[in-house]
């Protein structure tokens, strides 16, 4: 006979190598704190509902608890031949409490108890996910409160377009975190959910209470349908899918941080403690961790893509190809977590080079609209009015100067509306402190964007 736990029906013994490539226990081992914690609410309901005795359960309990203290000991040995975290760990109970530990497995299968282990890994995991998050928020809303006046080039096309100021740029990123927050409040809801005593597929005979576990293990709701318990992965998809938008997020705001701290930019300087030199160009101070986040972010789509097209054929209910749904989840909190740390760190300590960036809105022709703006207050239509700053434009640059640079003749040459106050309205702070449009950039509407960011994330 097959020595393994479902070895019953078996008349051979398996080989090794078919084995290694069908266990999981090389990773599912990252949720063995879960699959205990599974196991010991499935043995308090046993024993509650009387399906097995005290004296049964009470041996299962305490043995359970023996191997939660082994792990945290590190005294623990686990046997790629039992295939996965579950057929290990009730290997383990065996060894401590002879063959009363094979009752701890009426009424379950390993398809709701994977599935069990899952959302607790997960569900334990994201409220850490946000509170990186937050700590993020709580950065960003601090710099954006120092530099409500730091003036900036903002960009379309990565072309100078109109100026803006630092702190809209940085609450632009604030808003998108708290969107990603609420995805990830969203994805709890799906992840707080009992699937264990679906069984196999269909639900047992035994006189389960899956209320009990549910409250056991700390889930606000069971799963309505033991079919789609077990094949349920969508709070992995979920998961993958905020974590890569996420990234995506993490990922721009690194790739301008990259450009800006270059020679040609020069807008702000790393930290020494986030870049790094080159072991061949003594001068170098590359900002690696910025790149490497970036870079990260493709792991993280991959796993996505990955779980998606493992899923998208599959047949109710379990199959094995679900066993790879894990690597993913585990890979992505991995990232995610410390890649939102170094970021936040970052972020904290990078010198901003006002200066510059001011300056660099100073020579350019950022105030065009503005130009065309005050030509449109006056009743020129906005198309006439875009036309006649093109062509001051256009004499600007065969003169080598910007648009201030040129006098009221020359101006008049080409429009008589145009007065002498439209100097003032020409400089970079003036044509930011003017957009004061609902959620512009003008400084009165930052400050008000700033004052109910701070409002919302306090009142948390
Ligand atoms: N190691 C398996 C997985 O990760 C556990 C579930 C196995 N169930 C089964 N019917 N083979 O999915």
């Amino acid at each position: 006979a097959n020595k393994k736990p479902w070895g019953g029906r078996f008349s051979k013994q398996s080989d090794a190598w078919i084995d290694r490539f069908g266990a999981s226990i090389g990773f599912d081992q990252e949720m063995a704190h879960e699959d205990l914690e599974g196991s010991l609410a499935q043995a308090q309901m046993l024993k509650m509902t009387k399906i097995i005795n005290k004296k049964d359960a009470d041996l299962i309990i305490a043995g359970l608890k023996e191997i939660e203290n082994d792990l945290k000991e590190h005294k623990v040995n686990f046997d790629v031949r039992l295939e996965d975290i579950h057929m290990n760990i009730e290997a383990l109970l065996t060894e401590k409490i002879g063959p009363v530990a094979g009752k701890l497995h009426t009424a379950r299968s390993r398809n709701d108890q994977v599935a069990t282990d899952l959302h607790l890994y997960l569900k334990h995991r994201l409220p850490e996910v946000d509170k990186a998050l937050f700590q993020l928020q709580s950065i960003l809303i601090q710099k954006a409160e120092e530099n409500i006046t730091t003036i900036m080039p903002g960009y379309t096309h990565l072309q100078h377009a109109q100026p803006l100021s630092y702190a809209h740029y940085l609450l632009a990123y604030y808003q998108m975190f708290a969107r990603d927050r609420e995805r990830f409040a969203f994805n709890l809801k799906h992840t707080d959910l009992n699937p264990l005593g679906a069984a196999a597929l269909a639900g047992t005979t035994f006189p389960i209470n899956r209320v009990y576990t549910a409250k056991l293990l700390g889930f606000s709701q069971n799963y309505e349908n033991s079919l789609d318990a077990v094949s349920d992965r969508d709070f992995v998809l979920e998961f993958l899918n905020n974590a890569s938008i996420l990234m995506v997020h993490l990922s721009r705001f690194c790739e301008e941080l990259i450009l800006w701290c270059s020679y040609e930019f020069g807008y702000i300087e790393l930290d020494e403690s986030y870049s790094t030199g080159s072991s061949i160009m003594p001068q170098k101070n590359n900002p690696d961790m910025a790149e490497l986040i970036r870079g990260k972010s493709g792991r993280i789509f991959g796993h996505l893509l990955a779980l998606l097209t493992t899923m998208k054929g599959l047949p109710l209910a379990y199959n094995k190809d679900l066993q790879e749904d894990k690597e993913g989840v585990f890979d992505t909190i991995k990232t995610i977590i410390p890649s939102l740390k170094i970021f936040t760190g970052m972020l904290k300590t990078l010198k901003v080079n006002k200066k510059r960036m001011q300056q660099a809105t100073e020579h350019d022709f950022s105030n065009a609209t503005e130009f065309a703006d005050y030509l449109a207050e006056k009743g020129i239509p906005f198309r006439e009015a875009h036309r006649i700053v093109g062509e001051l434009v256009l004499k600007g640059i065969t003169e080598k100067k910007n648009l201030q640079d040129l006098t009221l003749d020359q101006m008049h040459n080409i429009s008589p509306l145009i007065k002498k106050d439209i100097y003032a309205k020409l400089t970079s702070k003036e044509a930011v402190a003017r957009r004061n449009s609902l959620g512009g950039t003008g400084f009165v509407q930052v400050k008000k964007q700033l004052e109910k960011a701070k409002h919302d994330l306090l009142a948390e």
